[in-house]
């Protein structure tokens, strides 16, 4: 074990990376020259014909082909027949090193025999539902308290999504207060309240297809790390019914996308305090991926509220949870204990003994690993090298990171915003579109990634995997059109 209990090994210089962006934002884009980009297409058609096959037939009976929104579909999806550590193959036997890691949750690495072993040991007992009381629910929960002393109590649900509108729904009937604050771009899971702001920040309700305007009228949103518009948006709620929380990922929106200041998590505490709002973090990635004691030990600031995702079951179906000040979640207590005051929540296969035998073995698992921390040492030998490439083809991208979130910024979509509508308007989708064919190109040279754009290491991601993926990132670098 090393001293450092926490996967950031030096937080990134933000105003440096913000420069790189805005830099980036304000050239024309450099994807892949169009005969390359044309033999990357052709990879798929030539060596994936059974994914191909799959996922066109998988159309006529699913929305769109496919159920995962993270699911790469450029050109086509690809279709997963097994996951190893850092290693992902697919139907048509092509291996991949596996930067999505299921969109965050896996940070022991893909499918991880110890804590399988334990997942088929509670199946033969006991299989994975039963709807009444297991030990191991009380052993998670025990768990995630010795790691993140704040959350004193915790109410284990069925996803990231439902653990968010849980906080909300608990803010509200703690506080008395109507409005919730998010920060735009951030996404917090799709419930009615919170599809605001998605993504592009200053969007409001641009995504909010089928909700009632109703849903989302006690939403805000304020710019990324404007804490003036923070503050203003708590005064102008003061009559309007209050403030019942603010909700931030801790990294900043995106998974960090968009990095926070160091003391940005402070100040909005602060702010809270002084509006009598809850903070809640959304540790939904960085639950245990920072560090067990997560974002908010890391960054030093205690969260009213903590919500929890993925990770809390190690990638195991079902995985979500809220935990945080007794005397708030004691709102949720239906019987013993009631306060009276029910927010009411439920969940038929909420904390089944299935998601609670993975969790709790997971983080046992990634303290006595410490995976965290080997997890982001990898997250910085692939950004050093990624930084590397940059420099070496001359290329306006931004490689940075926060240990073992990954962030590799080549078209700039994630920064654009309502602020320039007409830059908007003209340039979200041909980035966007090169953003798509950035993961495409990278996944025919062996590497999978989320949209293109941001990694998640874990513990599997040794030296040699890392060199493994540099060399194919140098592959498409390679390829790039000159300025
Ligand atoms: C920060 C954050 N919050 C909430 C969610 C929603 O979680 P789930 O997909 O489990 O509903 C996600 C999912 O990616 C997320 O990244």
């Amino acid at each position: 074990m090393t001293s450092q209990l926490y996967a950031i090994s030096e937080y990134p210089n933000v105003p440096e990376v913000y420069a790189r962006l805005n830099a980036l934002i304000r050239q024309p884009i450099r994807p892949v020259r169009r005969e390359s980009m044309q033999a990357y297409l052709d990879y798929f058609d030539r060596r994936c014909p059974r994914s191909k096959d799959l996922t066109n037939e998988a159309q006529q009976y699913i929305p769109g082909g496919v159920q995962h929104n993270l699911a790469f579909n450029y050109p086509f999806p690809i279709a997963i027949d097994r996951a190893d550590g850092a290693y992902l193959w697919d139907v048509d036997g092509n291996r991949y090193i596996d930067f999505l890691q299921a969109g965050g949750p896996t940070l022991l690495g893909s499918n991880y025999g110890p804590v399988r072993e334990k997942v088929f040991e509670l199946l033969r007992s006991c299989g994975p539902v039963t709807g009444l009381f297991h030990e191991y629910e009380l052993k998670l929960a025990q768990l995630i308290n010795r790691y993140m002393p704040a959350v004193e109590m915790f109410r284990m649900l069925g996803s990231g999504t439902e653990s968010v509108m849980a906080a909300v729904r608990a803010a509200r009937a703690f506080t008395r207060k109507r409005n919730v604050i998010k920060v735009g771009g951030a996404y917090h899971g799709w419930s009615d309240q919170m599809v605001y702001g998605l993504h592009v920040p200053g969007t409001g309700r641009m995504e909010a297809k089928g909700i009632p305007g109703s849903a989302t009228q006690n939403t805000r949103e304020f710019y990324p790390n404007d804490l003036g518009a923070l503050k203003r948006l708590l005064i102008f709620n003061r009559l309007r019914g209050g403030t019942a929380a603010v909700i931030v990922e801790p990294v900043g929106p995106e998974s960090g996308t968009r990095p926070v200041p160091f003391d940005f998590n402070q100040k909005v505490r602060e702010l809270c305090d002084e509006f009598g709002a809850l903070l809640i973090f959304d540790e939904v990635v960085t639950g245990f991926r920072l560090g067990l004691g997560g974002a908010q030990g890391y960054f030093g600031v205690k969260p009213d509220l903590t919500t929890f995702g993925k990770c809390v079951s190690g990638g195991y179906p079902m995985a979500g949870g809220v935990g945080g000040r007794r005397d708030v979640i004691l709102r949720f207590a239906a019987g013993i204990g009631g306060t009276g005051e029910r927010a009411y929540i439920g969940g038929t296969l909420s904390a089944n003994p299935l998601s609670c035998v993975a969790g709790y073995y997971a983080l046992l698992e990634i303290e006595r690993t410490n995976a965290a921390v080997i997890a982001g040492q990898a997250g910085d030998r692939l950004t050093r090298g990624l930084t590397a490439l940059v420099e070496k083809y001359g290329l306006p991208y931004a490689a940075y990171n926060q240990g073992s979130i990954v962030h590799l910024e080549t078209s700039g979509t994630m920064l654009l915003d309502l602020k320039n509508p007409l830059r908007l308007m003209r340039e979200l989708n041909p980035r966007k579109h090169m953003m798509e064919e950035m993961g495409a190109a990278y996944m025919a040279s062996g590497i999978i990634t989320l949209a293109g754009s941001r990694m998640y290491t874990s513990l599997a991601d040794t030296d040699a995997v890392i060199d493994e993926a540099l060399a194919g990132f140098e592959s498409v670098f390679r390829n790039i059109v000159p300025a």
